[in-house]
Order: structure tokens, then sequence, then C-alpha cells
């Protein structure tokens, strides 16, 4: 199936059941200074999800425009990304589990036709011996555990796991959240790549959140009924709703039975463009990784700069000036010092082209982004050589000269740090940060 198909199968589907599709929210939350970029489709619902009314009602439903900048390292595999689309569904205080996992469940089998052989779900239970990780006082959720059965899927298909796993809230588990944040136990839902053997790396037996990737995760229902108190007790909402969340992206791969989301019409034009500027080929293992980064991250800054945010050295700003100057040190890693970044600029308009005829991107920013990232890539492209040359020579890295590379070439910490790792050699974040603050001081001092 194409992404469009999938997009729009969901969304019609839950507005059968009554939902009201809105639209995807900003990927820069308005209003919500607490986090630098919307990550779930929940974040601009969180009034809604504490009780106030909604205009459109109860049921809700939207594709929104994600980006999870936490989730950079894992990038540079065939299923992770910053930026993702999060097909979502929600109840606000109106049905709950056993409305929420059979409708998932038709959508999954019925419309996506997805063989239920394939599927794997897991369920809350504090006490399974996987990731326990404290105790939240709250129950085994056996009622999800029930309707999964009764749904047809066998007993050795339902998995259990605690807090660190089946737990959901924006900040991680219940010990994690803050006073006043909600959240509740989860039941997802796995899909079984089985052409992709076990990795024993990553442990003996395969399980459906074992990370090898035989099993994808392609659908959370949170059940979000709990607010953190300031005594660090979870109190019970007085409405108990739903939060579903799907990666299009996932779920798309997934009606293919291909593993590599990057294979999936989302991603396809950006690395035909990415192959053209650089004359490698994804299909080469060799370069695979880096492809999967560049692609990833182009896309992300391509959004983000959509957002009307321009480089720079804080908040989002800074967030896409790290993307996009690790995309140009990968680009030039796979063709060569002769190419130069500012060519990834093209790219952008593959990313638009991608989302032509949906409304998640605005078509007639196309020349604009193009320009913002050509002249960040420009900048960056004139110190690039000269600073990987430079890198090649220290034979120890400290964070002072750790901050030299940053000043003089333009490196951001995280991709010295990088870069560093290939030599086996950490960067002492403390000491950059000091130095950080001595400059800034001397520059204050200077201005005076
Ligand atoms: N809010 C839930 C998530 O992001 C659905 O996984």
């Amino acid at each position: 199936m194409t992404s469009e198909e999938v997009r729009r199968k969901y969304i019609e589907f839950f507005v059968r059941y009554g939902h009201q599709e809105i639209p995807s929210a900003s990927l820069v939350p308005e209003n919500d200074p607490s986090t630098l970029f919307t990550s779930a489709g929940m974040q601009p619902l969180v009034p809604y999800l504490l009780g106030k009314p909604h205009p459109q009602g109860k049921r809700l439903v939207n594709s929104q425009k994600c980006f999870r900048a936490q989730d950079i390292e894992e990038v540079g595999d065939n299923r992770h990304t910053t930026f993702f689309e999060m097909l979502g569904n929600w109840s606000l205080g109106d049905y709950f589990k056993k409305e929420q996992l059979p409708w998932f469940w038709q959508f999954l089998t019925e419309e996506l036709k997805l063989s239920h052989e394939k599927l794997y779900v897991s369920i809350f239970d504090p006490s399974a011996s996987l990731g326990t990780g404290g105790n939240s006082g709250v129950p085994k959720d056996n009622e999800s555990y029930e309707i999964w059965k009764s749904l047809g899927v066998p007993e050795d298909h339902i998995f259990a796991y605690g807090v660190e796993k089946n737990w959901w809230s924006r900040s991680g588990t219940p010990e994690q959240m803050p006073a006043g944040e909600i959240g509740g136990p989860d039941s997802e839902v796995f899909y079984e790549f089985t052409q992709v053997e076990h990795d024993p790396r990553f442990g003996d037996k395969c399980h459906p959140n074992c990370d090898c990737g035989r099993f994808v995760e392609i659908g959370n229902s949170v059940f979000i009924q709990y607010q953190k108190q300031a005594d660090g007790t979870l109190q019970e909402l007085t409405q108990k709703n739903v939060d579903f969340g799907g990666g299009l992206e996932r779920m798309t791969a997934a009606t293919n039975d291909n593993p590599d989301i990057f294979e999936t019409d989302l991603f396809s034009k950006i690395i035909t463009a990415i192959e053209n500027i650089s004359g490698r080929s994804y299909q080469d293992i060799a370069v695979s990784e880096q492809f999967e980064i560049i692609t990833d991250h182009m896309k992300a800054a391509t959004f983000i700069i959509a957002s009307d945010i321009l480089p720079s050295n804080k908040m989002q700003g800074y967030v896409l000036r790290r993307l996009l100057r690790r995309a140009a040190v990968k680009f030039n890693s796979i063709c060569g010092s002769t190419e130069k970044p500012q060519d990834l600029a093209v790219v952008s308009g593959s990313v638009i082209d991608t989302y032509a005829g949906t409304d998640m991107l605005d078509i007639s920013k196309k020349d604009e982004i193009a320009d913002v990232i050509r002249q960040e890539l420009d900048k960056f492209g004139k110190t690039l050589e000269r600073g990987l040359a430079e890198i090649e020579k220290i034979a120890q890295i400290d964070g002072k000269i750790a901050f030299d590379l940053y000043q003089t070439y333009g490196f951001p910490l995280e991709v010295l740090e990088e870069l560093f790792a290939v030599k086996g050699q950490k960067i002492d974040r403390q000491q950059f940060n000091e130095e950080f603050s001595r400059h800034q001081q001397v520059s204050r001092q200077g201005v005076k």
C-alpha cells in the first residue's frame, strides 16, 4: 500500500466510528514552552485529556507530524527516524479499552489486511520480569489481556511488560513523571517480519520488545487515566482517556511486508535525490546507514524550516543546525571531499514532492526552504574539509579542544562526539560546557 492509502484508510475508519478529524498541529508547539517540538499527537490535546471540553467533541482522529530529538542516536537502521507521522485517535473520557483494542485490531486485519499470525500484542504488568522498574501501584491490565484473547489473539502472541515498556507519558515511567503530568498503562501491537533473523547480540531469545528488528511496534493504545501528584503518587483522572499513536511509516512498511521503512514511498524520492547528488546507492550496504541518517535529517530539517525556524545556536534553531551539519558530515563521508554539502539543499525539494497533495507541508515554501539549507551548508562547507583534516591530526580530544573545534569550524558537539567515538575517544562534556560559559563571559565583557 502507499502511505496515502494507509493514512486515508485510518482516518476514514475512525470517522466511521464517530471521530472528528482534526488538523495536524504545528511541529513547533504553540503556547507550550515546555517542549521544543511536537513529539506525539496527544501533545496539543493535553488540556482536553485533563477534562476541558474539546470544540469537536470526545472522539478525535488525525495524522500528526512529530519530531523526537531524543531518538537521533537511533537513526541509522531501517526503522528509526526523528521525524515521523503519527496516526492518532483519541477518546476524551468517552470509549475505553473494550472499544479501542477491537477497533485497532479490525483496522489492522481488515483495512490493512495484515496477517493475524504476524501480529503480537503486549499488555501492562508491573510484576513482569522484564522492565519492572519500580512499583507504580497500578495493577496488571487483565482487561486488555482478556480483550486480546477474545479477539482470537493466541496466548503465545500476548506478552506482558512492566513500566519501562508498557507505560506511557511524555516523560517516561511513573517515577520520571513530574507533578501534574498525565499518563497510563498501554497496550502495543507489533508486526513480525519473519524474514529478519533474530540477532543474538540483543539477547538469547527474541520477543516483541527485542531491538533486533524482527518485531516492529506499529501502534500503541495508551490508557491515560492517571495524573502524577506532588507527593509522588498517581491519582486517577476524573475521565478515562484513550490516546492511540502509530507510526505511518511503519504501518506502511508492514502492509508491504518489507521491514525497511526507507523503501516506502515516504522516503523513496528523497533517497533517489541523495543517490543522484552523491553517485552512491542506498542498496550498497557500505553506505546504507549514512543514507538513512541523511534522509531522516534532511526530511526533519525541511519540516522544521517550514515551521519558520532558522538555524541558530539555541533552542529549535540549534537542533536544526545539528541535523543539517550532521547530514553534511555523513554526505561528505559517502561521496568524498569533492562534493559540496550545499548540494543537499535540493533534497528538500524531494521532501516537498513526497508530501505534495497532503496538508503536511506548505509547498509554496519550496524555494525559501532550499535557500535556508544552502546558506547554512555553504557556511559550514567552507570549513568542513579543513575541520575534518584537523580532527584527523588530534591525538587525544578533551573538552577544551572540542570547544575550539566548535568555535573555529562550526561542528556541533554531538557531531564531534560521533567523529571521536570512531577513534575510541570520549569528549568531556562538562569541560566543553565550562569552556563554553567562559567564552560567553569573555564576549559579554567585550560587549560591555
Ligand atoms: N502518545 C503515545 C505515543 O506517543 C500514543 O506512543
